[in-house]
């Protein structure tokens, strides 16, 4: 195939991107969305702050708006974030009693999951919860240090009783690279959890990488995760300055690994990045095709 998303789909695998709500008038910016690609995330808007600004008052505006447009246009969705400590509104950081936090985000979990019943393919149920450095263990955040470490086990229980058919992710970055201790933090919470029966279904590796593209290990790390019996998916991949080999050398990493389920991309054009003085995206700011974009359909099977 010669698109991004079709060429995916020939393995089972969806290719999707990013999407901030206040690009959808940009009709540059739509023709490549609804042409390279068959899965969306919204960048910003499922979270926290926007969707539960004060408590017990939800918005779902700015998602319904994702979602709806995605719907209609055939495209698959990832839940992008239930629980993270950034993008938080203050008066869910202020609360100190565990008993009010733990129904706050229960509370916050089974609303918006509820809301998008059947419409989420993914949900990245719990964002960056595991500290940079040497540690492997969890950051410090409301979260952890007025639930402790169980918030995480409170969380994915929360989320499978709400919404049974959507995949439970837990999503991070830095954990690409299998000979970190931040990856290796997270096994070992997956591990614990398919021990215990704590319900998780999917890692998510945000893949921010610089010039160099992805660790030497990546694949072993995609193949490890997966050893434990969850998919892993590749959820917010950007590479400084876009370089071609770096970028087939991540969609390689997933295609060889079948539990690999698919790949997204945190934007369409450099443009529209996060990052985007370092132009680390698969289309330019005209929206042309980069050299990235054609790594990476070739890397797919497609021409
Ligand atoms: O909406 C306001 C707007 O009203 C205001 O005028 C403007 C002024 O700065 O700010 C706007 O909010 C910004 C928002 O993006 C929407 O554009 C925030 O300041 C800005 O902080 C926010 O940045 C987002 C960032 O997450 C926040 O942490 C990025 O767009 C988004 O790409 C980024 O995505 C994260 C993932 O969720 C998790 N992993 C890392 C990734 C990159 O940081």
């Amino acid at each position: 195939a010669s698109t991004l998303g079709a060429q995916a789909a020939q393995s089972g695998r969806y290719f999707g991107t990013a999407v901030a709500a206040g690009r959808l008038g940009d009709g540059t910016y739509t023709g490549i969305l609804d042409r390279e690609f068959n899965s969306v995330t919204p960048e910003n808007e499922m979270k926290w702050d926007t969707t539960e600004p004060s408590r017990g008052s939800f918005n779902f505006g700015p998602g319904d708006q994702i979602v709806n447009r995605a719907t209609s246009h055939g495209q698959r969705m990832r839940g992008h974030t239930l629980v993270w400590h950034s993008q938080l509104p203050g008066w869910v950081g202020s609360i100190r009693d565990a008993n009010t936090l733990r129904g706050v985000m229960n509370n916050h979990i089974t609303t918006l999951m509820n809301h998008y019943k059947g419409r989420i393919h993914s949900w990245d149920v719990v964002n960056e919860a595991f500290a940079d450095g040497s540690s492997g263990q969890l950051r410090s955040s409301v979260f952890r240090d007025v639930l402790g470490n169980g918030f995480l086990e409170q969380a994915f229980r929360t989320a499978r009783t709400a919404d049974p058919a959507a995949k439970l992710c837990y999503n991070d970055y830095n954990i690409e690279d299998w000979n970190a201790a931040k990856t290796q933090g997270v096994y070992r919470m997956v591990r614990d959890f398919k021990a215990r029966g704590v319900p998780i279904d999917c890692v998510g590796l945000q893949a921010h990488f610089g010039a160099g593209g992805p660790p030497g290990s990546f694949q072993t790390t995609l193949s490890s995760f997966a050893a434990l019996g969850v998919d892993v998916q590749i959820t917010e991949l950007d590479i400084a300055q876009a370089s071609p080999t770096a970028y087939a050398n991540t969609v390689r990493a997933c295609m060889n690994v079948t539990r690999c389920t698919g790949i997204t991309v945190w934007g369409i054009r450099d443009s529209d990045s996060w990052r985007s003085g370092e132009n680390p995206l698969l289309f330019d700011r005209n929206g042309n095709k980069k050299s990235a974009y054609n790594a990476a359909l070739t890397t797919l099977g497609g021409t």
